[in-house]
């Protein structure tokens, strides 16, 4: 299949998500044309001794900077080693170009430090795993935890190009590469029936990582993205704020249960509790509901709400959302398949039970 390439239009910032398999000469190409005076590479350990090489080589990069696995990475000690790093090599200035080769969090992070390097230098995304090539990789989040919570600490700072070359998923772990389908049936439910219909079609090629089904999906999810990012780059109008489908009882479940759930595992539980909200207070179809369910049972995905999460618990856990004004919490609700908003709800019991999946006495 051929590579394809989508546009993310946001005047000065725009640039194109390129995607393909075995994209070394379109780095290569890309590198050549940007002409930096210096590059550098920053991957994890599982990420760069499979691919930095390559990578290194293919866009001439400086150095290659390796931080160790796991979202423990994503803050501001291993932050602060690759600012020293990037000093001690004497080579960086407003004209250098930062690689991100890895999942979401090497994403985030190598991102966050091009953002503030020097006020600012450009940086490409190479996103390594499913669930950064389909969302992560494209829109210009970047960020790093803090012990008060998650990607408390960011900016956006768009990339000058991502790359989802596919051949870097032959090595994803299989779990997490089913765990990253959930955030892109969330995007189907998001983006409409086209979406839909194609993952229902092509399920059985998805799960076995057929390529050209994955390009065509990969392709898709990043066309929506693209669009909603375009809309509301960054987050004002509520548009951007809807790719959070499923995302609050996700962060409740991933609090609750540490180190138990992959995150799109969680997400997959999450959007299914949002589609039971938006049948009773937003007349979406029930049958609608049911059709996303039934996607997410395909690829063998939990939509079921932990037995041993209590309502209390779960309550608690949304009381501390960040998000919250008073005790109204706003979730992201469909109307129809592809139609979605923001419904403010009151954190009571009547609500618990909806999202949890329990009747209420
Ligand atoms: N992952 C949600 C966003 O990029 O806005």
């Amino acid at each position: 299949m051929e590579v394809t390439r989508v546009p993310v239009s946001l005047g000065e910032r725009s640039y194109d998500v390129v995607i393909g398999e075995r994209l070394l000469g379109e780095m290569r190409e890309f590198a050549e044309a940007e002409k930096p005076t210096s590059s550098f590479i920053v991957t994890d350990t599982n990420v760069g001794p499979l691919h930095a090489d390559v990578v290194q080589n293919a866009v001439v990069a400086n150095e290659v900077f390796t931080v160790p696995a796991g979202e423990n990475s994503k803050g501001i000690e291993q932050l602060a080693r690759l600012y020293d790093e990037v000093f001690a090599a004497r080579q960086v200035d407003r004209h250098s170009l930062v690689f991100a080769l890895g999942g979401g969090m090497v994403g985030d992070l190598a991102g966050y430090l091009a953002a503030t390097l020097l006020r600012g230098i450009r940086y490409v995304q190479v996103p390594t795993s499913l669930l950064a090539m389909v969302d992560s990789s494209v829109g210009g989040k970047t960020a790093i935890n803090h012990a008060a919570g998650k990607n408390l600490i960011g900016a956006f700072h768009q990339p000058a190009a991502v790359f989802c070359d596919l051949h870097f998923l032959k090595t994803l772990p299989e779990r997490e590469y089913v765990s990253a389908i959930a955030e892109i049936i969330k995007t189907a439910a998001l983006s409409g029936d086209e979406l839909m219909s194609l993952l229902e079609a092509s399920a059985d090629k998805l799960a076995a990582r057929e390529v050209d089904s994955l390009q065509r999906v990969i392709e898709a999810c990043v066309r929506f993205k693209a669009q909603v990012v375009a809309e509301d780059e960054v987050e004002v109008t509520g548009r951007r704020a809807t790719l959070n489908l499923g995302h609050t009882l996700a962060h409740v479940i991933e609090t609750a249960f540490p180190e138990r759930y992959l995150h799109g595992e969680a997400v997959a539980i999450g959007t299914a509790a949002a589609l039971r909200l938006s049948v009773e207070r937003a007349k979406l179809d029930p049958e609608v509901a049911t059709r996303v369910v039934a996607l997410f049972g395909r690829f063998g995905l939990s939509t079921v709400v932990p037995e041993n999460l209590e309502a209390a618990r779960a309550l608690e856990i949304m009381e501390a959302d960040k998000k919250r004004t008073g005790h109204v919490l706003r979730f992201v609700v469909l109307s129809e398949l592809g139609e979605a908003g923001a419904l403010p709800c009151r954190l009571d019991d009547a609500l618990a039970a909806t999202l949890l999946g329990r009747s209420h006495a």
